[in-house]
């Protein structure tokens, strides 16, 4: 028998229902918040992902599905939505145009992690991504959606923020904070020296206790920022205030891409284990020159489909849509006829085997059908059909070509 790879599964009965209906939910939301719909492929350049995500991060580093596909192409089955859609964003001239573009995306992502509860090989992201809105407002509106599609679906969360400066002063808080780095760091551990040459900020996010501890005293993100980022990340601070809606600033948070700058941000779940985000985005304004576009701000997030999979119940479907079963042999064909027609309009089930009554009932309740229609003997005879209401427990017989 072959299995599911490791890490990766089916969405099937429960699952694909929860799915759907976050997936839905989610759309609705983002549609009214002005967002279009946007497929990419799941299959883009490798060069796509070293550029935006960064060769520094894990994600890069050790999670790629790389491989060279039959015409020696380096290719990469995608680890994260943003970068496809900001290529997508380029190839369609879309930076050339005078307007604002926002999209919003749904399906699988692939990262070779150590699979562990909350954590896939193969999961889903919701997404959305707004170009050319250099303003705070546009980041603070991607939070208001998120809390708008958390409540939709009865979800408590956390809200973490932080700043990541932009390029006139991250570089600035880089040489701070590398040379506090270097004072500690045969304190530190293996992960945080590699990370003080690649990457330094990404200590900031260490795991390790003991590294943690070492990092209270750090110089904060937070305390040297310019003016305009200073700035915009207390307008944010005021609208979340106003908006009512709760957060901590998390002078540690930086995410796991490297493209982010400005306003960073993180959605968190107690009630999941340790695998707790379940959304994470913030403002990437120079991704899209990165990947030789025109200059052009640019804000996102993405939700893990399968850890709100994890928190939300399975909704209650309505009954709907019409049970069609025969007694006999002969009625098979009357009822296809009716089916066919039927199914212009609703959802049919038809059951092909002659069976009794009552089986034809049990069938109807577990197909979840609003209503079931049986032609028995005596309906073949006179050239009707028996009906009933399943929720009202009306019941009629009518000839077939009423119906
Ligand atoms: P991310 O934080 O890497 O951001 O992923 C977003 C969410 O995807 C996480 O908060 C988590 O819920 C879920 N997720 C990530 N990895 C896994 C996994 N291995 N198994 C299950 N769920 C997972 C991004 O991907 C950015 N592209 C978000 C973004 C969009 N930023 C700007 N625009």
């Amino acid at each position: 028998m072959i299995n599911p790879l490791r890490g990766m599964k089916d969405l099937i009965f429960d699952d694909s229902k929860k799915y759907q209906y976050i997936i839905q939910t989610a759309s609705n939301i983002a549609k009214n918040y002005g967002y279009e719909y946007i497929e990419t492929p799941i299959l883009e350049e490798t060069a796509l992902f070293k550029r935006s995500v960064g060769e520094s991060s894990d994600i890069i580093g050790k999670e790629m599905y790389q491989f060279r596909d039959k015409g020696d192409n380096d290719v990469c089955m995608r680890p994260e939505g943003t970068a496809g859609v900001v290529r997508a964003f380029i190839s369609n001239k879309l930076d050339r145009q005078d307007a604002n573009y926002r999209f919003y995306y749904h399906g699988s992502m692939f990262r070779y992690e150590r699979p562990q509860k909350g954590r896939l090989r193969s999961f889903h992201q919701f997404g959305c991504e707004s170009f050319k809105e250099a303003s705070v407002y546009e980041d603070f509106m991607l939070i208001s959606m998120i809390k708008d599609i958390f409540d939709a679906l009865n979800i408590d969360f956390a809200l973490k923020i932080n700043s990541l400066g932009c390029k006139e002063c991250m570089p600035l808080y880089r040489t701070k904070l590398v040379s506090f780095l270097e004072n500690i760091k045969d304190d530190l551990c293996e992960d945080c020296n590699r990370r003080i040459a690649t990457n330094p900020i990404r200590v900031l996010d260490c795991k390790n206790e003991k590294c943690q501890a070492l990092l209270q005293t750090s110089p904060k993100l937070i305390d040297n920022l310019c003016d305009s980022c200073n700035n915009d990340f207390n307008k944010l601070r005021q609208l979340l205030n106003e908006a009512n809606i709760p957060y901590e600033v998390d002078t540690n948070l930086v995410r796991g891409l490297d493209y982010y700058n400005k306003t960073a941000f993180e959605f968190i779940s107690n009630n999941i284990g340790s695998q707790s985000a379940i959304a994470g985005g913030g403002r990437y304004d120079r991704l899209v020159e990165f990947l030789d576009g025109k200059p052009t701000p640019a804000v996102g997030f993405a939700l893990g489909i399968e850890r709100i999979m994890d928190l939300v119940a399975v909704p209650e479907l309505n009954r709907e849509g019409l049970y069609l079963g025969g007694m006999n042999e002969e009625s098979i064909n009357l009822l296809l006829q009716i089916a066919r027609r039927q199914l212009k309009s609703q959802k049919v089930t038809i059951q092909y085997k002659p069976k009794s009554l009552k089986a034809h009932l049990r069938s109807a309740d577990k197909a979840g059908a609003k209503a079931i229609g049986i032609i028995g003997d005596d309906e073949l005879l006179s050239g009707t059909i028996w009906l009933k209401d399943l929720e009202t427990k009306e019941e009629k017989t009518i000839k077939i070509e009423d119906f």
